[in-house]
């Protein structure tokens, strides 16, 4: 069952095959706006579309990894030649690879920067002329239609964690590119915000077994996870809801940016995170 909230909007979820994407996508289709989903892995968005189509949603896939040069123009044609409109860009893809410093390579820190920050600029980039073409036939007709962008940060970003150099630049950056923006787009009634999540469930939070298996991404094996002593401590000390988020309680602080409650909100950065502050 869709709500309606979001009727006619045409939404794009980057990393919308697994995790907190997938419950954003889901969260938006729900709202009624139609999806375009994309995901590296095109069993995990096909499967996603699935999801939203059980719920009466609408979305279409777009597949491929948003580190493509190409993607962000292909990434925003799908959502123009598909639905012919384009309200929500909800850049959130990624992925960490974490070491500390002294054993960090070049490659593991430009992969790290180049998914989180070079990708959304990309795809924002792309994103800039029909924005620019919209707003200016809503404003000729007298009209003031609000478009949304949220960018996913992490409270690595604003606070720093050991063994994230690459990660805690990232998504530092990422909160540059959305104040940048904010100010950048709001003529064109743009409003761009930032969602850092604290400790959300998800596979790059599982509890760090000997069992678990190194994930593949986009070629790389990657052992994902989190000393279980340390999410112990998180979850006693740190958080003072005092446990991990869920995906869908995530997907949820992104939508308080998506609807028309947040018309006048912009170049603003929340924290997701139980009540982590900084
Ligand atoms: N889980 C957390 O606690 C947490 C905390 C802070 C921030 N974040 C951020 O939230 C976002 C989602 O993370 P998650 O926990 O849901 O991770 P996840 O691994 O569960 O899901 C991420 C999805 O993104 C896809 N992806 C990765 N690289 C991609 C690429 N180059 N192109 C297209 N798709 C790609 C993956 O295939 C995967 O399906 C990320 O930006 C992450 O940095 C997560």
């Amino acid at each position: 069952m869709t709500t309606g909230r979001l009727n006619g909007k045409v939404a794009l979820v980057s990393g919308a095959g697994r995790g907190i994407g997938r419950a954003i996508a889901l969260k938006l289709a729900c709202e009624g706006a139609r999806v375009v989903v994309n995901d590296m892995d095109e069993a995990p968005a096909a499967e996603t579309i699935e999801a939203i189509n059980a719920v009466g949603g609408r979305a279409v896939p777009c597949v491929g990894s948003v580190t493509d040069p190409e993607f962000g123009e292909r990434f925003v044609r799908v959502a123009l030649e598909a639905y012919g409109g384009l309200d929500i860009i909800v850049n959130n893809a990624g992925f960490t690879w974490d070491s500390v410093i002294q054993k960090m390579t070049d490659e593991q820190f430009d992969a790290i920067l180049d998914v989180h920050v070079k990708a959304p600029f990309r795809i924002l980039r792309a994103a800039a002329e029909p924005i620019r073409r919209f707003a200016k036939a809503e404003a000729e007709a007298g009209q003031e239609v609000f478009r949304k962008v949220v960018n996913i940060s992490s409270v690595s970003g604003l606070g720093g964690n050991p063994g994230q150099v690459n990660y805690a630049a990232a998504k530092a950056a990422v909160v540059g590119m959305t104040k940048t923006l904010a100010k950048e787009w709001g003529r064109y009634r743009v409003n761009v915000n930032c969602v850092a999540f604290g400790f959300i469930q998800t596979r790059m939070t599982q509890a760090l077994s000997a069992d678990n298996a190194p994930v593949s991404v986009a070629g790389r094996e990657i052992r994902y996870g989190v000393q279980p002593a340390m999410l112990e401590a998180l979850e006693r000390q740190q958080i003072p809801l005092g446990r991990l988020g869920t995906a869908e309680e995530a997907a949820d602080g992104v939508y308080l940016f998506c609807g028309p409650e947040s018309n006048y909100i912009s170049g603003q950065v929340v924290t997701v995170g139980g009540g982590i502050t900084f």
